[in-house]
This record gives C-alpha cells, structure tokens and sequence, in this order.
C-alpha cells in the first residue's frame, strides 16, 4: 500500500500554467501554522488587471478558533519569468499600495508581518496546479528570505466539499473567519508514512518521503528520494537513513505538538543518475563511501566514513524535532514534521527546534504488530521493505553541497 502510493506520485500528471491566471478568489482549506509560530488563515482576491485584495487573519490558537487581528493588503501582481529558485515556479512582481490592520481583541501585538515590503512577499513565486485547483504561493521564513519553496496550497473559493473553504471565503476584515477548536489528537508515530506530493525544498530539490517509526523500539527508518523535476519524474538520488528517536514533553508553543529528539546512525546513498554518480566520483578520500566507487543504482553504505561529508551529513547526527497529527477530509491519519530553516541549517540545538511544518505524510500502514487494525504490512514484506527505506533529517545537509553544484 506505501509502495503504490509512492509510485502514484512519481511523474504524476499535474496540470501546471505558467504563467498562471491566478485570476479569482482563493482561500486557505484549514488553519495555516507559519514560523513563529503565528496561526492563520487567508482569503486572496486576484482580479483581472493584476490588482489584488489579500485578507489575513490571524489567531492565538492553532485551531484558529480565537481571532487577534486581521489585515487587508491590496496592491498588485504581475508574473515575470520561470522561476530560477524553484523549478516549475513562476517569479512574479508584487507591489503593496495600502495595509490595513483591524484589531480583534483588546491589545494587538502584531509581529512586523503589516510591513508592506513582507506582508505579500509570498506572492514573489507562485504555481498553479489546476488539477485540484490549487494555488501555491512562496513559504514565509523566520529569516526574511526570498520564498524558495511552498505553503499549503489555497484552494479556491469555489471548490466543493471543503467546508472550510466556505467559511474562510465569507470573512472580511471586521468578521474573521472562526473555525471550531478540534479535539486534540494523540500524536502516534507508530506505521509507515508517505509523502502526499511531490514536495519542494529551498536549493531546487524536489523529493518523495516515507517515513517508518517503531514505537516499541523508538527506531525509525527512511528513504528520500530526490528528482530534478517538480512532478517528481526524473530521479537524481535516494537517502536511506535509519536511527531512534524519543519522545519529550509537549510543545509549549503549539498545542498538540509534540517536541522528539532523533538520531540519524545509519545512512546509505544511491545515485540515480549519471550526473549525480559523477559528481559523488570527484569527492576524495573518506569522504563519502569508498573514494570513485559509485555506480548508478547501487547504494552505498555511508556509515563507515561517518556519513557523507560531499552531503553535509554527519553521524551520529542529532536533531530536535515537533511533530504533529492530523486528518485529511476523508479521515486518514496524516504526521506533520518540524520545517527546517530556509538557510540550509538543520535544527541540531534545542533553541533551533521548529516552530512550523512540513508538509503533511500520509498513514499507509500501521506496521508492527497492530494486526487488528485495517492497513497493515503483508506478512514476511514488512522488516525487509522497511530496512530500504530512508530518513527526512538528512536532507536538509544535502543543500550546501547541491547548491554549490546546480
Ligand atoms: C484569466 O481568467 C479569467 C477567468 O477566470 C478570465 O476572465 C481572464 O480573461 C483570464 N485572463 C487571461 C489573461 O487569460
């Protein structure tokens, strides 16, 4: 079952216009979490002359349940050119005419998101998959950088069973949107988890996850998968990584979130390409594997030279991790995991954990030995196909080394 859905997302069709026509009204589909954290929701009116009127509302909770004050930006937008950050994106102008904050509680300590040279830089690199109406706009850093990757897709206003959708879309600046707090739910790692999409990461790197987590031995295991395209077509190479994990104390920031810590101590590498078989060919010395060895398709364990120095990995690697549970419309368990830092860094101190996240991994098996629940691994396929499998952790080291390349 994670195996076909993971193939599902390779090389997928997606129907993408560039430049798009963003043309209409586009609203977020569930409480948005953004680095701080600050909690919001959005509601994106883009008309036909290039003008736009983007409402945001933001909130004390993370179910977005208690308004504190909201923003009304118009100004501009005109897309420019193919993106050269991010592969399949388009790079738009954004131009702010006026910013408007309404108060909705007492006090109003608004971070220095109104500022209007921040307020809409997120609509500097956006993509329009038209497959399930989706707007992405540019990710939203802690560090002010340009976006080099993505938030949750808006929807549009229109789309059908999307109930928050249609909340989201009546609100205006004086009646923000309140959703209803949600129970919240146990965060359980226990399974096997796969990426819902082909993601994007800051250094043009498009990636599939699947995670796999073992409760009873607090050891995980994952595989990475790296393209060149954002489809997720064209595979340049894999990660595999395994390790343990534990679990600490609730997340003081986001309710429901919890804080884990995880060590990277295993970790295999396979170039899927020749470009990239080459380059892992010029590293010298006890670098990364055996010096010149590399060939296509065969993995090589990285463990002995201390992982991959060529990938800025490190092992034993350490990193502090927030992770959180969820459910999709149709009530599949859904993990979110911590956002890393758009500069490359990997959270490897306590004061760095994330306060956002990735996108969301899907529960396609229970794994282990919760037999009485409905997905689990067939017998006998499930140590063997886990062992394969690689880790998330480790990708954000790849970035140095990948940036300098492409
Ligand atoms: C964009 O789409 C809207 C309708 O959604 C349409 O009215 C408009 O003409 C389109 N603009 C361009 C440039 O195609």
């Amino acid at each position: 079952r994670c195996h076909s859905r993971l193939k599902q997302l390779h090389g997928q069709q997606v129907t993408v216009h560039t430049p798009p026509n963003i043309t209409g009204h586009w609203v977020s589909n569930s409480c948005e979490v953004r680095p701080g954290p600050e909690f919001l929701t959005r509601s994106y009116r883009f008309f036909p002359d290039g003008s736009f009127q983007a409402l945001q509302f933001y909130y004390q909770d993370p179910d977005c349940s208690k308004p504190s004050y909201s923003l009304l930006i118009r100004g501009s937008v005109r897309p420019l050119r193919a993106s050269w950050l991010v592969r399949g994106g388009t790079a738009s102008e954004v131009h702010v005419s006026r910013v408007q904050l309404r108060c909705l509680q007492t006090a109003c300590d608004p971070p220095d998101t109104p500022a209007p040279d921040r307020s809409m830089q997120e609509l500097t690199l956006m993509r329009l998959e038209l497959r399930a109406e989706e707007l992405f706009l540019g990710d939203v850093h802690t560090e002010h950088a340009q976006p080099a990757g993505y938030q949750s897709p808006l929807r549009s206003a229109k789309a059908e069973r999307c109930g928050v959708c249609r909340i989201v879309s009546s609100a205006d600046l004086h009646h923000p949107p309140v959703l209803s707090a949600r129970p919240e739910r146990p965060v359980r790692l226990q399974g096997d988890w796969v990426s819902t999409r082909c993601e994007v990461r800051p250094g043009v790197l498009f990636l599939t996850r699947q995670l796999t987590f073992h409760e009873d031995s607090q050891t995980w295991t994952g595989q990475y998968e790296h393209f060149s395209d954002p489809v997720c077509r064209h595979p340049t190479f894999s990660i595999s990584a395994s390790g343990r994990y534990s679990r600490g104390a609730p997340s003081a920031a986001i309710g429901g979130a919890v804080q884990f810590t995880f060590t990277v101590t295993h970790m295999t590498v396979t170039p899927m390409d020749v470009a990239t078989t080459s380059l892992l060919n010029v590293f010298r010395g006890r670098e990364c594997g055996s010096e010149g060895s590399w060939q296509r398709g065969v993995p090589q364990d990285v463990t002995s030279t201390s992982g991959c120095a060529a990938l800025g990995v490190r092992l034993p690697h350490t990193e502090y991790e927030l992770f959180r549970a969820g459910q999709d419309p149709s009530g599949h368990s859904l993990l979110y995991n911590g956002q890393r830092p758009s500069d490359g860094s990997s959270p490897d101190r306590p004061e760095r954990r994330p306060t956002s996240f990735q996108p969301p991994l899907i529960r396609c098996s229970r794994g282990g030995r919760e037999r009485e629940q409905p997905f689990r691994l067939s017998a006998g396929g499930g140590s063997n196909a886990l062992h394969t499998l690689a880790a998330a952790l480790v990708l954000l080291h790849t970035l140095p080394f990948w940036r300098k390349i492409l």
